[in-house]
C-alpha cells in the first residue's frame, strides 16, 4: 500500500491491463476530494499536471518532472496528436522495452538516433582547450577485455588489412600520463564486432593496455570497417520509415582512465569514411577524425615485419580533463 501527496490517495491495488486508459475512467483511487481542480481542457490541463508534481520533494526531480511535462504537453498540442497515433507510440514503446536485456539496449539506441545520446554528451562533457572530445559509449563495450602488453595483437586472429595504433595519453595541460588504462574495441573488416558472431566465444578485436611512463601505447589489429547500428527492432523501423540508413562510419573505440580524471569515452573516425556527414547517431566530431595511413606491400612495419599486403598506421594523442576542472575554455 502506498500513500501519495497532499490529497493522502491511497492505492492498494495493481494497475493490470486495462485499469485505465486514455477514454476510460480512473476508477475509485480516492482523488476528487474537495478543493480538486476539475473540468480541464487542451489549454488548462498542462498547470493542473504541473501544480500535482508540486509537492515532488527532491528540487532536481521536480525541475525535471515538471519541464517534461510542459514540453509533452506542447508536443501534442503542436502535432495535434491522435488517438491512433498516440495507440502506435504506446505500441513503438512497448516493443523497444520488450527487445531490450542484458544484451541489447532498444531504449538507449532509440536516445542515439533523436540525437539525445550526443546532446547529453555534449552538455556534460564540455572541455577544456587540450581535452580530447568525448562521443557515444555504443552498445559493443564489454567488460574484462583481456590486459596486453604493448606492441600486442589484438585482432584475435581476424582477418583484415593490419593496422598499427600508437598514441599518448596526457593531461589537457600536456603533463604526459604513465600508467592510463586504455580500453580500445572496435569492428572487423565486415563492420561486425565480435559479439555479433554467435559461433565465437573468445573475445577479439578488444583489449586494455597501459600507458608506459611517458604516456605512449601502440599496438596491433585489422583496419575497422564502417557497419549498420542493430536495425532489426523498432529503432531500425523507425530508420526505415523516415528514409535513414544505419550506419556508422569506421572507427576505433576508446575508454581512458587516469586518477585525478574525467575517464574519457571517445572513438577516433578513419578519415574519408563516406557516412562521416550522415553517421546515424549524430557521434563524429571533427577532432576525433584522423587518416588511417596506408602502407604498400614491401614495406617494413612497425613491428619490423616486412608486409605481405598493403597495412595502415594511426597515430592519436589523447587529451583528459581533470576532475576538477569544470567548465574553462571550450574546444
Ligand atoms: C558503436 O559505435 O558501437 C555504436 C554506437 C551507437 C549505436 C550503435 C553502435
Ligand atoms: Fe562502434
Amino acid at each position: 500500500m502506498r500513500v501519495f501527496g497532499k490529497n493522502k490517495v491511497v492505492l492498494d491495488r495493481t494497475g493490470g491491463a486495462g485499469a485505465r486508459d486514455m477514454n476510460g475512467k480512473a476508477g475509485e483511487t480516492g482523488v476528487g476530494e474537495i478543493g480538486m481542480k476539475r473540468d480541464f481542457n487542451e489549454h488548462t490541463i498542462t498547470e493542473a499536471v504541473i501544480d500535482r508534481f508540486g509537492d515532488t520533494p527532491d528540487p532536481r526531480l521536480k525541475q525535471i518532472l515538471v519541464s517534461l511535462v510542459k514540453h509533452a504537453h506542447d508536443f501534442v498540442r503542436d502535432v495535434e496528436l491522435t488517438f491512433p497515433e498516440w495507440q502506435k507510440a504506446v505500441d513503438f514503446l512497448t516493443r523497444t522495452g520488450q527487445i531490450s536485456g542484458a544484451k541489447r539496449q532498444e531504449f538507449i539506441l532509440l536516445s542515439d538516433v533523436f540525437g539525445v545520446s550526443m546532446l547529453t554528451d555534449a552538455i556534460n562533457h564540455r572541455m577544456p582547450a587540450g581535452a580530447t572530445e568525448t562521443t557515444v559509449l555504443g552498445p559493443f563495450f564489454v567488460e574484462g577485455a583481456p590486459e596486453l602488453e604493448n606492441g600486442a595483437d589484438m585482432s584475435g586472429g581476424f582477418a583484415g588489412e593490419a593496422l598499427f595504433v600508437s598514441g599518448t595519453v596526457s593531461a589537457a595541460d600536456g603533463t604526459k600520463l604513465g600508467g592510463a588504462v586504455i580500453d580500445v574495441w572496435h569492428s572487423d573488416q565486415d563492420g561486425f564486432y565480435d559479439v555479433q558472431y554467435p559461433d565465437k566465444d573468445e573475445m577479439a578485436m578488444r583489449a586494455r593496455f597501459r600507458a608506459d611512463a611517458a604516456g605512449r601505447f601502440h599496438f596491433r589489429t585489422i583496419q575497422p570497417e564502417f557497419y549498420p547500428i542493430p536495425y532489426d527492432g523498432p529503432v531500425g523501423e523507425l530508420l526505415v520509415a523516415s528514409k535513414r540508413h544505419p550506419y556508422r562510419p569506421a572507427h576505433v573505440h576508446f575508454i581512458i582512465a587516469a586518477p585525478g580524471f574525467e575517464t574519457l569515452v571517445t572513438h577516433v573516425f578513419v578519415q574519408g569514411d563516406k557516412y562521416l556527414d550522415s553517421d546515424a547517431v549524430f557521434g563524429v566530431k571533427d577532432s576525433l577524425i584522423r587518416e588511417f595511413v596506408r602502407h604498400e606491400a614491401g614495406t617494413v612495419m612497425p613491428d619490423g615485419q616486412v608486409a605481405e599486403r598493403s597495412w595502415r598506421s594511426l597515430h592519436y594523442d589523447f587529451g583528459l580533463k581533470p576532475l576538477a576542472a569544470e567548465g574553462g575554455a571550450e574546444t
